[in-house]
């Protein structure tokens, strides 16, 4: 490593120690210590949380919202708590304006049908990016083939970066009910300038829905200052249980939205033939939600608070920067890409090796140990802009250290040589 190489920041969390918490981390695959570097696909889960989830089950399960008797009310506070805390984590003034769903995709599908089968009508326009995920285009495809509206996508650079001078462009043309984007990209770890974006969003007279899948769990979010109107996250990627996300409205838009699902609990009356409705967040939760995934998701939270959110995102964006330094250093037929070192990004380095297929990367490495995501990362539409299938995708987060990537390197070398490259 040359004199000039940064090393990362003086840690202020201490990611071996971290680690420890992660009982799943403890294995070796292949006969080598597991390196876990698919953090963007889905988190580890703390002990902590493993706990919570046990805990609940052993002593306190029972519906919600529904019994008179001690345990239902205790299931009902804890689940009421929980939503809470996501309230508090992601800087929402109000309990009720977080409505519990099974994922980011599911709070995307949400918006997308209930607020867009409301509003959007033929000549409308839905705004997207070309580096959305898959769940942030699909649901816009679906709801504009029903209503008549239409989507249109900001353009990025080859940087990976979003080109807002194409969001206005398209603002100028008019029509425009609603923006939405990431809020960190999870093919390139861009952050994006959502604040900015919320603004121009506005100014326009449009909606900003923030996809927050790849955000939340890894920098402080605060909703109101970022100014938007809707924001997504998934639990499993910010420590917590599978099958457990929220979404953020605002509550006057929440409160203006029909049902998205039908059944028991999001109801106010209910006759044979019509029925009236609970108020939100109730109205968008249907049928028994995930009581033990918002108990989990809880317990990540004040896991990760326990860290500290600034902590975490100083963390990995150091660990980005020294990622990107030392692999343009060791293998000259590496391509990165994503904004370089200079710009703070998030822990995701999506990267091509000579012309090694990232799925015979994926492979290599896992053999050694490694795990890596090699794909198009569910998002197509970035993958055409640089004219490529896929990419190999090493993704960090709390427990990842310098041996982490040192071990990364080793293995990447080790297809090198496999594969002959110069
Ligand atoms: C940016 C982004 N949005 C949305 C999603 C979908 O998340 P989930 O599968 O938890 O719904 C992902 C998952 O990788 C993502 O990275």
């Amino acid at each position: 490593m040359s004199a000039t190489t940064a090393t990362a920041a003086p840690p202020r969390l201490d990611p071996k120690a971290l680690k420890q918490r992660f009982p799943i981390l403890d294995q070796e695959i292949h006969g080598k210590p597991l390196v876990y570097l698919d953090n963007a696909a889905s988190s580890q889960k703390p002990d902590s949380v493993i706990e919570a989830v046990s805990h609940y089950y052993r002593h306190d399960h029972a519906n919600v919202h529904r019994g008179a008797y001690e345990l239902s009310i205790r299931a009902t506070d804890l689940y009421e708590q929980a939503r809470a805390r996501v309230a508090r984590f992601i800087g929402a003034g109000r309990a009720d304006e977080v409505v519990f769903t099974r994922s980011t995709t599911e709070a995307i599908n949400l918006v997308a049908y209930a607020w867009g089968r409301a509003n959007l009508g033929p000549g409308d326009v839905v705004v997207v990016t070309e580096m959305e995920h898959h769940s942030n285009l699909v649901p816009w495809h679906l709801i504009a083939g029903m209503t008549g509206a239409r989507v249109e996508a900001v353009r990025m650079t080859d940087d990976g970066v979003l080109d807002l001078g194409s969001l206005d462009e398209i603002l100028a043309r008019g029509h425009v009910k609603l923006v939405t984007s990431a809020h960190v990209s999870n093919a390139l770890g861009t952050i994006h300038p959502i604040e900015e974006i919320a603004r121009r969003a506005h100014a326009a007279g449009a909606l900003y829905l923030v996809d927050g899948a790849q955000a939340a769990p890894h920098e402080p979010v605060d909703v109101r200052a970022i100014g938007c109107d809707f924001y997504a996250l998934s639990g499993h990627k910010m420590c917590g249980p599978t099958g457990i996300g929220a979404l953020w409205g605002r509550k006057e838009l929440l409160e203006a939205m029909p049902p998205f699902n039908g059944g028991g609990e999001m109801i106010d009356q209910v006759w044979a033939d019509r029925s009236t409705y609970a108020k939100p967040p109730a109205r968008f939760e249907a049928g028994t939600p995930h009581i033990a995934g918002a108990v989990g998701l809880a317990a990540a939270i004040e896991f990760l608070e326990s860290v500290g959110m600034e902590a975490i995102a100083q963390h990995e964006a150091a660990m980005a920067r020294l990622a990107l330094e030392r692999l343009a250093e060791e293998f000259p037929a590496i391509r990165l890409f994503g904004p370089g070192p200079e710009v703070p990004r998030a822990g995701v380095i999506s990267f091509t090796l000579a012309d090694i297929h990232p799925h015979d990367l994926a492979t290599i490495l896992d053999h050694e140990g490694i795990a890596i995501r090699a794909g198009h990362h569910c998002c197509q539409p970035l993958m055409r802009h640089y004219n490529i299938a896929a990419t190999a995708r090493a993704s960090f987060y709390l427990y990842n250290d310098e041996d982490d990537l040192a071990a990364l390197t080793r293995a990447l070398h080790r297809a090198e040589q496999i594969f002959s490259v110069a």
